[in-house]
């Protein structure tokens, strides 16, 4: 079986309506983030950044996976698929893709805000609930935080989602910006016959050194199309 690996970023759930970060109109206009996305910030005012990952869940709740996540899912009939997503929604999940890296962390779970990759330390919150309070504690006892990847901090996923696309066949990237490393340099990784795609209708920082094959559309349509082309 040929190896598929995608890279999606918050493109590929703006048609489920979950609101991007760089687009007009996108959450970076309307936050700025080294209030709500960084740890000085937690540490700063942990209320609003409550608050922001409590109105992200709340998002989340009222949104079903969309076309172009269930035809990800369903390349897993014909490739060895690999997901590797900078989303924490669940909506890869929830379209039934099986083997999934998250590198940005996880909106459904908590940690512990002194040992934050410590797995013993990592909780789904129970279905229903999307909110969380400052005051919530984790196992160890410290301030339970929401399992994000935060600007400047390590992103401990990164090196096993560079060994699935060193191993590559096809690798897809589909809906974003390519702006946030180390997930943008991920592309750096495939093998130099392999094929690359990228599904985006404003493509970005698309590397010019690299054979990559645009598909300028919206995900689902791009993913329908390169579904005939695979
Ligand atoms: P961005 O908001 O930076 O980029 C979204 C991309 O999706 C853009 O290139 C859009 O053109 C594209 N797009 C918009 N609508 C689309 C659609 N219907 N179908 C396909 N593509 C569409 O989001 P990311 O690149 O995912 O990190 O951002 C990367 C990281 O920056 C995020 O994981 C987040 C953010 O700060 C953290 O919060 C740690």
């Amino acid at each position: 079986m040929q190896k598929l690996v995608f890279l999606t970023g918050a493109g590929i759930s703006a048609e489920s309506g979950i609101t991007t970060f760089r687009d007009s109109g996108g959450l970076w206009e309307q936050y700025r983030v080294e209030d709500v996305a960084s740890i000085d910030g937690y540490y700063r005012d942990p209320q609003l950044v409550t608050n922001f990952y409590n109105e992200r869940r709340r998002q989340l709740q009222d949104a079903q996976p969309n076309e172009a996540h269930k035809l990800v899912a369903q390349l897993e009939a014909k490739y060895d698929v690999c997901v590797v997503t900078q989303n924490v929604d669940d909506l890869h999940e929830r379209a039934g893709s099986t083997n999934i890296i998250h590198l940005h962390g996880e909106l459904r779970k908590i940690t512990s805000s002194r040992n934050p990759n410590d797995p013993s330390q990592i909780e789904t919150l129970p279905p229903g609930k999307s909110i969380t309070y400052p005051d919530d504690r984790a196992r160890d006892g410290s301030p339970a935080r929401p399992f994000i990847v935060w600007f400047g901090e390590p992103v401990p996923m990164i090196e096993a989602a560079a060994r699935q696309v060193a191993e590559a066949d096809i690798m897809v990237v589909v809906g974003t910006s390519l702006n946030v490393y180390p997930a943008a340099g991920l592309v750096n990784y495939a093998r130099t016959d392999a094929h690359i795609y990228l599904i985006d209708p404003s493509p970005t920082n698309v590397p010019q050194y690299l054979n990559i094959h645009v598909i300028a559309k919206k995900a689902s349509e791009g993913m329908r199309q390169l579904c005939n082309e695979l």
